[in-house]
C-alpha cells in the first residue's frame, strides 16, 4: 500500500463530530520546535522569512486540525505576517499557536514566534502572524466547525479581541472595495 493509499484508508470513516460540543482555546494551544540549521539560513546565518513561514502554516495548522476533529483543513488566507527580529543558524525556532476566533467554517489561529540562544538562554520574539484555516468535508467542501467557548476570562479577552480584529479588517476591505 503506498503512503497516499494508507492515509485516504485512515480517514475513510470519519468520526461523527457533535456540533454543540464546542472546545476552548486550550483545548487545542499547540507549539512546534525546531532547531534552524544551515539548510534554513542564508550565507550570513540569517534564517529565511520562508522557513518561518512554513513552520507558521504547519503549526497553525496542528491547531486548527484539533480544534474541528477534521484530517482536511486549507489555509485560506495569512492575515498578517510580522518579523520582527532575526533567528540565526543554531536558533530554536518555537511557534506557539493558539485558536482566536471561529466562524461557521473557518477557524483563525494566533501566532507568535519565538527564537531561543541555546548558550545564553536569550528568548527572542521574532515574529506573530494570524492565518485563516477552513475545515474541509470527503468531498472537499467547507464543513462546519465546532464553536470556541472559552474556559476562562483571559480567554473570553483573547476572542473578543479577535472578533473586533475582524470586524475591523472586513470593514477596510469593503471600503476598499469601494462599497462604503
Ligand atoms: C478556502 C476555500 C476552501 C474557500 O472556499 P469557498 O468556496 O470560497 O467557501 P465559502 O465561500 O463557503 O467560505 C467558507 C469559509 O471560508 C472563509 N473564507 C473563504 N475565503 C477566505 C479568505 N480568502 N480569507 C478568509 N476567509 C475566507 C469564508 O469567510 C467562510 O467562513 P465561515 O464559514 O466561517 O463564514 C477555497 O477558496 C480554497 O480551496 N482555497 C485554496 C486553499 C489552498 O489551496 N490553500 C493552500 C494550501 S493548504
Amino acid at each position: 500500500m503506498n503512503p497516499f493509499e494508507r492515509i485516504a484508508n485512515r480517514y475513510k470513516n470519519l468520526p461523527k463530530i457533535d456540533l454543540t460540543q464546542g472546545h476552548s482555546i486550550a483545548y487545542s494551544r499547540s507549539t512546534t520546535r525546531r532547531n534552524m540549521e544551515l539548510i534554513d539560513a542564508n550565507s550570513q546565518g540569517n534564517v529565511h522569512g520562508g522557513v518561518i513561514m512554513r513552520m507558521v502554516d504547519e503549526a497553525a495548522a496542528v491547531v486548527a486540525i484539533k480544534h474541528c476533529h477534521r484530517p482536511y483543513v486549507v489555509t485560506a488566507r495569512v492575515e498578517r505576517f510580522d518579523f520582527l527580529a532575526p533567528a540565526f543558524i543554531g536558533d530554536v525556532v518555537s511557534v506557539n499557536c493558539e485558536m482566536h476566533n471561529v466562524g461557521r467554517t473557518s477557524m483563525e489561529v494566533g501566532v507568535e514566534v519565538t527564537a531561543e540562544d541555546l548558550i545564553t538562554r536569550e528568548v527572542r520574539k521574532i515574529a506573530s502572524s494570524y492565518v485563516i484555516y477552513v475545515a474541509l468535508d470527503e468531498n472537499r467542501k467547507p464543513t462546519p466547525v465546532p464553536p470556541l467557548v472559552p474556559a476562562n476570562d483571559e480567554e473570553t479577552a483573547i476572542i473578543e479581541r479577535a472578533r473586533i480584529r475582524r470586524k475591523h479588517l472586513q470593514h477596510l476591505e469593503e471600503v476598499l472595495k469601494g462599497n462604503l
